[in-house]
């Protein structure tokens, strides 16, 4: 038997691992509310046919081959466009990377910056890939605390003590998952001027861009001047499309200091031939003509936020940060007041067995995710009511 690597035994993603409990759980009959997975296309939301269209006329029209690995021409074209209209922000179409998900985006930042435990920023609580590829790749995912207390804002003087001659950049994810929570401008500032002050590159994580519901995303590359920041999107949650794999970087590099990593991420692209090639072609149509479907999203989702969240404010031994973005509460549980779990974990696998409510357990997303569990909203208002009509049953018959 050969062995297997502790470096992929070490991989744990709390998000996906609560869903085989669930599984488990719903052999028994149980009916399972899946809030664990932040997937819209799952719930009652769905692609516009005009984009399905262009998705299927690109396989029909022959484009089922191994495209350009940085990406088609016209799609990094398109997406330099869009930056410019959306943000006013400037970055060729040579600066723009196209991969699979955001996910393979991280995955080629973090194998090109890090090795021999060289460290890299990122917000605590974190999302759990930032945390597993640092990891993978013999690097230290150090995490900057996010303040619940401060509607989760960065912590700056904890992110400063944290620097060090080891780290290779800082990221930012805002709007944040988990915490749902988009960092103000003033804290986005700051963290530029300190990745300036130390030479850091900022990796910004731009994904729920687009979902946000009181005031409109801050693009980081705009307060950056000449530190060097890598913008990190796709298409997967605003245009629905999370089963496409579609995902990009771009490089907003005013001083031409990351060229030696832009020809490195280069090389590994290359090494994995191409993105999906017909989802890129769909993509080009998506960029032409944006649609509707993200806003009507939205405006459904920002009634499913102020249900879940008025409903959780009134559970007594839970408190939440009301989430200004993504799809995601974040509430902290007293396990002082409900002695009877001792941990986060213990909290949500009990959750899920006794009401069929899957969340994920805080202390899956790093240190700062402790005593607190992550709930999507992604369900119509209806079954929400179920929701959270079980989960205050539930809590009340606990003490
Ligand atoms: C913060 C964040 N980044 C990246 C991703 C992955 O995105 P993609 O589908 O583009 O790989 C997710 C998915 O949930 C996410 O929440």
């Amino acid at each position: 038997m050969k062995m297997i690597s502790q470096r992929v035994k070490d991989i744990s993603y709390a998000i996906r691992e609560i869903a085989a409990v669930a599984s488990e759980v719903a052999k028994s009959g149980k009916k399972i509310y899946h809030l664990n997975i932040g997937d819209p296309v799952i719930y009652d939301f769905k692609m516009p046919n005009y984009i399905s269209q262009a998705l299927a006329d690109a396989s029909f029209n022959g484009k089922n081959y191994y495209v350009d690995s940085l990406g088609a021409p016209e799609l990094r074209e398109g997406i330099s466009k869009s930056l410019k209209k959306s943000y006013n922000i400037n970055v060729n179409s040579e600066d723009v990377l196209v991969t699979s998900g955001v996910t393979e985006a991280i995955f080629f930042l973090i194998a090109s910056l890090l090795e021999n435990k060289k460290e890299l920023l990122i917000p605590g609580p974190s999302y759990p890939l930032y945390i597993n590829y640092a990891k993978f790749f013999d690097g230290v995912p150090v995490e900057y605390e996010l303040d619940e207390t401060n509607n989760w804002d960065p912590n700056i003087d904890d992110l400063r003590k944290k620097i060090n001659d080891k780290t290779q950049a800082i990221l930012i994810c805002s709007p944040n998952n988990p915490t749902g929570v988009m960092y103000s401008e003033k804290m986005i500032k700051e963290i530029i001027d300190l990745a300036g002050e130390y030479n850091l590159i900022i990796f910004s994580d731009e994904i729920y861009d687009q979902i946000t519901y009181e005031k409109p995303f801050t693009c980081p590359a705009n307060l950056s001047k000449d530190v060097p920041l890598i913008g990190l999107n796709g298409f997967s949650k605003s245009h629905l499309a999370t089963g496409w794999r579609l995902g990009y970087m771009y490089y907003h590099d005013p001083e031409n200091k990351l060229a030696e990593l832009k020809a490195n991420v280069a090389k590994l692209a290359r090494a994995r031939l191409s993105a999906s090639s017909i989802a890129q072609y769909a993509a080009v149509e998506i960029l032409k003509n944006p649609g509707t479907h993200t806003k009507e999203m939205v405006s459904k989702l920002k009634e499913r936020r102020d249900y879940s969240y008025t409903r959780l404010r009134k559970i007594e031994g839970i408190t939440c940060v009301k989430p200004n973005g993504a799809f995601y509460l974040f509430p902290k549980i007293d396990l002082n007041e409900f002695k009877k779990w001792k941990d986060d974990k213990e909290f949500t696998i009990d959750l899920l067995k006794t009401t069929g409510i899957c969340g994920v357990y805080g202390s899956g997303f790093g240190e700062y995710g402790k005593n607190h569990f992550r709930l999507t909203f992604l369900p119509r208002v209806d079954i929400l009511k179920e929701v959270y009509n079980s989960l205050e049953d539930f809590l009340s018959k606990t003490n």
